[in-house]
């Protein structure tokens, strides 16, 4: 049981690889998204610029995926960069827009050997070339790859996602595609970027802040949360290891009762 929606760090000694056995022994969560918060104050801690933070939080998405891979996840989406993050710093935003490029220049290989593919949500055409051309190759050389999905969230808002979808929908009712009596929730889920991804099973947010800031509104609707303290580039595998073995003892019910209680 968990009293407290802020999870504290729990010091395991387990070797790494002895744990995950030990998760992989209970259900892994298909999809897990992660909101990477704290890259700055990372980096302000140590008297470095923010953008020393988020390099680090880069390298950390690396060793993130791998423990997903490891551990049998179907889904890894990660919140890169957000329909607002385009108000931060010139610089900021155009350091942020070179890490997928770093990212994939240094990891593509690695990720085709662990059969690992690569999707992006959000809107791709305002993004720089050189962050685009990144993606779009690494999407291209990982599209027949049936392990890890890894899921970056590129200039990715939530409410953003929901009007496109919107939009979609009723153009199809204007033009007769469509009846009205067929717009429900599956109609729109299929309108999502996600239309062919399982919904999260887990949230994880990073750094101690504790909202949702237009992620993932209408996936995470049955989506058990794990907020942690610990600053993005900080959260190694066994916070990881953490957040999924909290998530393995919550109880489920989608409204409903537990299996005992049915009775
Ligand atoms: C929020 O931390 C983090 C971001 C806006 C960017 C997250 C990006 C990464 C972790 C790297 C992504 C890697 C790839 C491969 C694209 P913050 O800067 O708001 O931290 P703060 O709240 O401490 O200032």
């Amino acid at each position: 049981m968990f009293k407290n929606f802020l999870n504290k760090q729990v010091n395991i000694a387990q070797p790494i690889e002895a744990r995950k056995e030990q998760v992989k022994r209970e259900s892994v969560p298909s999809h897990i998204a992660i909101i990477m918060d704290g890259n700055g104050r990372w980096a302000k801690k140590r008297a470095l610029p923010r953008i020393a933070g988020h390099r680090e939080g880069m390298k950390n998405v690396k060793k993130i995926t791998r423990c997903a891979s490891d551990i049998g996840v179907e889904v890894l989406t990660v919140y890169a960069f957000s329909t607002e993050n385009w108000k931060r710093p010139k610089e900021e935003v155009d350091f942020l827009m070179r890490l997928p490029v770093d990212f994939l220049d240094t990891f593509l290989p690695e990720l085709i050997e662990r059969n690992v593919r690569v999707e992006m949500i959000g809107e791709p055409d305002v993004l720089p070339k050189h962050t685009q051309g990144a993606l779009f190759e690494a999407m291209e050389r990982t599209k027949h790859n049936t392990g890890l999905i890894l899921n970056f969230a590129l200039n990715y808002g939530s409410r953003d996602e929901m009007v496109r979808a919107m939009k979609a929908v009723m153009q199809k009712v204007q033009q007769g595609d469509l009846c009205i009596q067929d717009v429900d929730e599956v109609c729109l889920s299929q309108h999502m970027m996600t239309s062919h991804l399982p919904e999260p099973d887990l949230l994880i947010r990073t750094s101690g802040e504790v909202r949702l800031s237009n992620f993932m509104l209408w996936q995470l609707a049955y989506t058990e949360f794990w907020f942690t303290d610990i600053l993005w580039p900080d959260f190694e595998e066994d916070a990881f290891l953490d957040a999924v073995q909290g998530y393995q003892k919550r109880n489920r019910r989608y409204g409903g009762l537990k299996g005992e209680e049915t009775n």
